[in-house]
């Protein structure tokens, strides 16, 4: 079949002359090629191989293109990059490679391209379309690659062992497709990742994390977790997670398994929001049920507190995995630590108080927080499924009719401190924190309005009370 419709693009015929004056051949390889067999969105990265000198042919094609873009050349790999538009064109010489043991660096061969396909992950991956003159379009398919597409199976070129020893960051790989595309990984390659997971231990952090938010920004992220932990994979790099497996029984009563749990909460989750970091803090609301569990005879299994031993966790799992710590890890630590806040609230008459107290506590993250707690309802009782949906949509209105009144989402005390100390002519002290305080209690249970007479008033009061006299 020809596929000259997928090298529309006026890149394309630019490599295939420059190819041509090179005396060289030239492929496009890989996602390109698989995501346009699978019509997903276009892909921004082209791949190229070249049989022959991948930095030359670059150099080359940058020339040949108006403006003639910078071309960034990786030495040690063997690859060169530029952009053109907004379009990012990586080429590399076929080569026969292999790896050695411990480590990621290649020991580097020419090859031809049957053998450059034979050293690429997945059957998906190891298409290539020509682009040399003779045959442009031409789909070389050694490995069924189009089949596997069309059967939705993610299959390795070469035996699976010998594909995830050379990149053990494949069977990241492997589970990211299939949970991307909704695909099934075959039965041997499932079975050499469960061998070989230990191996995942030689990969850096920042590639593992990379996988791990493409299988969290999937549509249904659950079939990735099953597969890491069926695997073995989660163990070596979301321990937090895997420990939360598990029922455990004493006398009769049991407490729910919380790992099950936590993935239907991710996928309900993704059905409301693409927001990463509030599915990551879908992932991690649990994780420290694990650490505090208990068995009380009086009151059955308790995680007492487990969402803020759960906060901090977040911070070292971030650490370890070398995530951001800025203001994603905190609001993911916001997220975990407030994630029983509204719960309370829907199993409650929902009182105006409490809900200003919400406001108050989650600041502009409020809405966020709903949606994790709306996800986080998954009892099989269709009744008490209703209940808690409708308690929570009580909350929302409540919170925009409170919010609307109060204005407490990001309070600022309607008294300042300096307006404390000058009617009481006092020196910081103290009292001033204490009238502050009380000023802001009372907004929040709404024994006074948010607005300036009302909390002069009571800072007369309260000023009384402490025995302070007021100077004009
Ligand atoms: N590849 C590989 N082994 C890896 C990484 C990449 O064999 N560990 C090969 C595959 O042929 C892959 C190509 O390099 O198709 C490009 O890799 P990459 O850009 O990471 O992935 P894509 O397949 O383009 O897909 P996506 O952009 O969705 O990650």
């Amino acid at each position: 079949m020809n596929y000259k419709k997928a090298l529309e693009h006026p890149i394309f015929k630019i490599i295939s002359e420059t190819t041509e004056t090179l005396q060289i051949d030239s492929y496009v390889i890989g996602g390109y090629v698989r995501d346009y067999i699978l019509k997903r969105n276009q892909h921004k990265d082209i791949d190229i191989v070249a049989v022959g000198s991948g930095i030359e042919l670059a150099k080359a094609v940058a020339k040949n293109l108006p403006n003639s873009p910078k071309v960034q050349v990786f030495k040690t790999y063997g690859t060169a990059m530029l952009r053109y538009e907004d379009i990012e064109v990586e080429f590399v010489g076929a080569r026969k490679e292999s790896y050695r043991e411990d480590s990621r660096n290649p020991i580097v061969e020419n090859g031809t391209l049957e053998d450059d396909q034979n050293r690429r992950d997945f059957t998906i991956n190891a298409l290539a379309l020509s682009l040399n003159k003779a045959d442009f379009g031409h789909l070389l398919d050694p490995f069924d690659g189009v089949q596997d597409l069309n059967n939705k199976i993610i299959r390795t070129p070469l035996n699976p062992d010998i594909t995830y020893s050379d990149d053990p960051l494949r069977m990241m790989r492997a589970i990211r497709f299939a949970t991307q595309l909704n695909f099934t990984i075959e039965t041997d390659s499932l079975d050499a990742i469960s061998r070989n997971s230990e191996r995942i231990k030689i990969i850096t952090n920042e590639r593992i994390v990379v996988e791990l938010n493409k299988i969290l920004e999937s549509k249904k992220p659950s079939k990735g977790f099953l597969l890491l932990e069926k695997t073995g994979l989660l163990k070596h790099i979301l321990p937090e997670l895997n420990a939360l497996k598990g029922i455990d029984e004493i006398e009769g009563q049991r407490h729910k398994d919380n790992f099950y749990h936590t993935l239907e909460v991710v996928d309900n989750i993704s059905e409301n929001t693409d927001n990463l970091w509030l599915r990551w803090a879908a992932l991690l609301h649990d994780i420290g049920k694990a650490p505090t569990k208990k068995f009380d005879k009086k009151v059955g299994w308790t995680f007492h507190a487990h969402e803020f031993e759960g906060s901090k966790m977040v911070y070292r799992l971030f650490k370890r995995l070398k995530m951001p710590l800025n203001d994603k890890m905190k609001f993911v630590q916001k997220m975990v630590y407030m994630s029983s806040r509204p719960i309370v609230l829907a199993n409650d008459i929902v009182t105006d108080s409490a809900v200003r107290r919400l406001i108050f506590d989650a600041g502009d993250y409020v809405d966020d927080l709903m949606t994790l707690c709306e996800a986080d309802i998954t009892t099989k009782n269709p009744k008490k499924f209703e209940k808690y949906h409708n308690n929570f949509k009580i909350v929302r209105e409540k919170i925009v009719e409170v919010e609307e009144r109060d204005r407490v989402r990001n309070f600022q005390p309607p008294i300042s401190g300096e307006e404390i100390m000058k009617t009481f002519n006092l020196k910081p002290s103290r009292e001033i924190g204490i009238i502050k305080e009380s000023i802001k209690e009372a907004i929040l249970e709404g024994e006074i309005p948010n607005e300036y007479q009302a909390a002069y008033n009571l800072m007369l009061k309260e000023g009384e009370r402490l025995g302070l006299k007021v100077t004009n």
